[in-house]
């Protein structure tokens, strides 16, 4: 297991800076370290965090927000360290595919056409053709395919709905979800936490997984 601290500091700081979570110094210990390409690997997936931290340049820390939400469901949820290690990786990328997406549309001021809207939609399955590629990240590279998808059925890529949504996602889609009502747009202001929380309640169900939407609620309380 040579090698096990290195890989964690590794990572870890970069999580941090994203997060805002602490302490960190051994939150990817547990994750099991099989050979210098595990290394290598985990090398690999820090530098797409930090990718994702210039990028929120632009977003003004969309990304690290959502892993803060992701984290108080996680907590709420009881889900266990190496669950939630992931979930937070996970979180930190779920944009990641965005850089796959032409600036002129991304960064499109105004109202997006048909045609735009569809490749900006394709993010979630660019983010997930990069991260599944590194070995042990199969998991977490599922939660940025499928964290556009609705319970109900109507998201996308895959349509999927209720359970067979990886939990991940249906909770990265509520941290998501909320981050976006709350913060200000250039066509519009950012809502309340009260009205962002009143809309994701009345999407409960229908967009989100009923369970998750409780965990984030009582999180607050
Ligand atoms: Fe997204």
């Amino acid at each position: 297991m040579q090698g096990l601290a290195t890989e964690s500091t590794d990572l870890a700081p970069v999580l941090t800076k994203s997060t805002g979570l602490a302490p960190v110094s051994t939150r990817f210990q547990s994750i099991k370290m099989a050979d210098r390409s595990r290394e290598q690997m985990l090398s690999m997936a820090s530098m797409l965090v930090s990718l994702v931290d210039l990028r929120d340049c632009y977003t003004g820390g969309h990304s690290t927000r959502v892993a803060e939400y992701s984290h108080r469901i996680a907590l709420e949820m009881g889900l266990g360290d190496e669950e939630t290690e992931m979930l937070l990786l996970a979180a930190s990328l779920h944009d990641v595919g965005k850089i796959g997406v032409p600036d002129h549309i991304l960064l499109k001021p105004g109202r997006l056409t048909e045609d735009e809207f569809e490749y900006i939609k394709k993010h979630s399955e660019f983010g997930w053709m990069v991260l599944r590629t590194l070995q042990g990240f199969e998991e977490p590279s599922l939660v940025l395919l499928h964290h556009h998808e609705r319970f109900d059925g109507g998201g996308y890529p895959g349509q999927l709905s209720g359970t067979r949504i990886p939990l991940g996602a249906r909770i990265v889609a509520v941290g998501d979800a909320y981050d976006a009502l709350t913060t200000n747009r250039p066509y519009r202001n950012g809502r309340s936490h009260e009205e962002a929380i009143a809309e994701i309640a009345r999407c409960s169900k229908t967009q989100f997984d009923s369970n998750v939407v409780a965990a984030f609620i009582q999180s607050f309380r």
